[in-house]
Order: structure tokens, then sequence, then C-alpha cells
């Protein structure tokens, strides 16, 4: 065998080992039930695009909300409503998630999909441009965690916007943020240019504490993490 195809048999064998760690820390620790199952399925028939977080991200998500001692969560950018399922459930009872969504029919089957999953009580889609329903949120604030997972290039907006509407020890998270390693270097387009920046951002804020970590199902995407020191 060459150097070559000795190198490539490598790279394969720890692609498919890494592959088996994501199954199994999912089986494990990440198992989606009915309602998230049944959330993918509605949003599949509704035409939505398939780019919902991985099950251990939505994991992670709740891991942080209860490392903040969320009671109240911002999701901007509701998408097929997936992460918001998780988000919600992990509220205390009381606890609110409001998610924005800018398509109302999007919004439809969030709601469905919130009924489905039994969190319809505490969580809340709010229809609108995320940038002319953020300056309403303010007497709702602050918010113990915001996930941003929207349209790419008013990201820095977003996390300003995130700033404005947290407390110190408040977790903000991004997703997309490392595109297979785009979200580090000189952007090709809008989009990457929003996600670049607000990296950027995160990670020289004297305020935040902040970390990238490639953790969707394939390691190449993950969220940018940051808490809020002080405001
Ligand atoms: C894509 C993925 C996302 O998670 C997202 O928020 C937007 C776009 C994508 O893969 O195109
Ligand atoms: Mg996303």
């Amino acid at each position: 065998m060459t150097d070559d195809n000795a190198e490539l048999t490598a790279l394969q064998q720890a692609a498919k080992t890494r592959h088996e760690i994501e199954a199994a820390i999912t089986g494990m620790f990440a198992a989606e039930d009915e309602g998230l199952r049944a959330s993918l399925l509605a949003a599949k028939q509704a035409g939505l695009p398939e780019i919902q977080i991985s099950p251990i991200q939505g994991k992670f998500l709740q891991l942080l909300a209860a490392m903040c001692n969320a009671h109240k969560i911002l999701e901007i950018g509701a998408l097929a409503g997936y992460s918001g399922i998780w988000l919600a459930r992990a509220l205390p009872a009381g606890g609110r998630l409001i998610t924005l969504e800018m398509s109302p029919d999007h919004a439809d089957v969030v709601r469905s999909s919130f009924e489905r999953a039994g969190v319809s009580e505490r969580a809340e889609v709010r229809v609108g441009r995320a940038l002319d329903l953020l300056p309403t949120l303010k007497s709702e604030a602050p918010f113990d965690l915001v996930f941003i997972d929207a349209d790419k290039s008013p990201y820095p907006r977003y996390l300003e916007w995130a700033l404005r509407l947290t407390r110190p020890g408040s977790i903000i998270v991004a997703d997309n943020s490392i595109r297979s390693g785009k979200g580090f270097v000189q952007a090709e387009d809008e989009g990457m240019a929003g996600i670049v920046e607000l990296n950027k951002r995160m990670a020289s804020d004297p305020r935040l504490v902040s970390l990238a970590l490639a953790m969707d199902d394939d390691y190449t995407d993950g969220f940018a993490i940051a808490v809020v020191k002080y405001q």
C-alpha cells in the first residue's frame, strides 16, 4: 500500500470512529423522544430545510440552561421548533421561552410542534423580523440564555441585542459559528461576514468569556458560546 493510501485509510477510520462516538453519545445522553422526532417530520412535510441542530447540541443547550439557572430563554430564529423544544424542556415550572420567527407559516409549524411536544404552555413564538422584535423585549429582560440561530448577516447585531437583554451570568450561544473553518477567515459573502464578525466580537469583548466549539454531527460546525461577566 502506498503512503497516500495508508493515510486515506487512517482518515476514513478516524471519521468512522468520530461517527460511532457521536452516535453512542447521542444514544446514551441525548436520545430524541416522540415530540422531537415529530417536530422534524412536521418540518420536513412543510418543506422547511433540514438544518436543525444535532441532538447532542440540543442536550448541550439544556446543560447550558441548567448552568445559568435559566428561567427566561430567548431564541432568535425558531426554524422548525426543534431547538425550541430542547430549550423549553430545560425550563423549570413557570419558566418561559420566547422564540422569534420571521415566517408566519413556519411559526404555525413551530406552534403545532410545541403543542405535540408538550411545551406550548411555556414556549411562545413571536412572528416578525428579529431586528424589529428585539427592541420590544426590553420590558421582558433580562434573559438568562439567548440562542442565536437566524439569518447570518445580522449576527453581530443579534449579539449586540443579546448583550442588552441579558444579565451578568447569562449565557449567549450562536449556532453555525465554525462553518468548516470559514467562520475564522476572510468572508466570501454577507452571511459569512456576519459569522466572522460575531466570532471576532465574542472572542475579544471584555464583557464576555467565550469559546467556539465544534460539536455538530461531523464536528465541522458548532456553537460560539459566551458567558456575560458584566455589562
Ligand atoms: C445552515 C445551517 C444552519 O444551522 C443554519 O442555521 C442556517 C443554514 C446550512 O447548513 O445551510
Ligand atoms: Mg443553525
